[in-house]
């Protein structure tokens, strides 16, 4: 008859610590290598909210301020990216200066 207690209170113990949450740190986020420096802060700031720095670093070279302005654009009005507009243009400028 003391069994029953003994292998209540393992049980207890046992959903206890099953019970825990469980805590997921997400991986540290590599800057790709275009972006890493100071100048690409403002990028690294306002635009790893939502998705990889990669989407930003694999678009094609040469494409112009103007793809750059149009791109973050985009972000804030249809993705609903809440960046300021001083710092969107801080970061079309940054954009434009590094892959053309
Ligand atoms: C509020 C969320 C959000 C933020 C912040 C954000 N983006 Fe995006 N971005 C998206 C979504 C959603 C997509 C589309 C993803 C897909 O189609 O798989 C995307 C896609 C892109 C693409 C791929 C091409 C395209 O137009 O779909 C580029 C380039 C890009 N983002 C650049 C940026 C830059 C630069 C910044 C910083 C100014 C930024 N994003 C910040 C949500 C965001």
């Amino acid at each position: 008859m003391r069994a029953l207690p003994l292998s209540a209170l393992v049980l207890s113990a046992a959903l206890l610590v099953a019970a825990r949450p469980v805590r997921y740190a997400p991986l540290p986020e590599p800057i790709p290598g275009d972006l890493a420096g100071a100048d690409g802060e403002v990028v690294v700031r306002n635009c790893t909210a939502c998705h990889s720095l990669e989407y930003v670093a694999t678009q094609p070279r040469g494409k112009g301020a103007q793809f750059w302005r149009d791109s973050v654009t985009k972000m804030i009005t249809v993705y609903k990216a809440p960046i300021e507009p001083a710092e969107a243009e801080a970061v079309s400028a940054a954009l434009a200066a590094k892959f053309g």
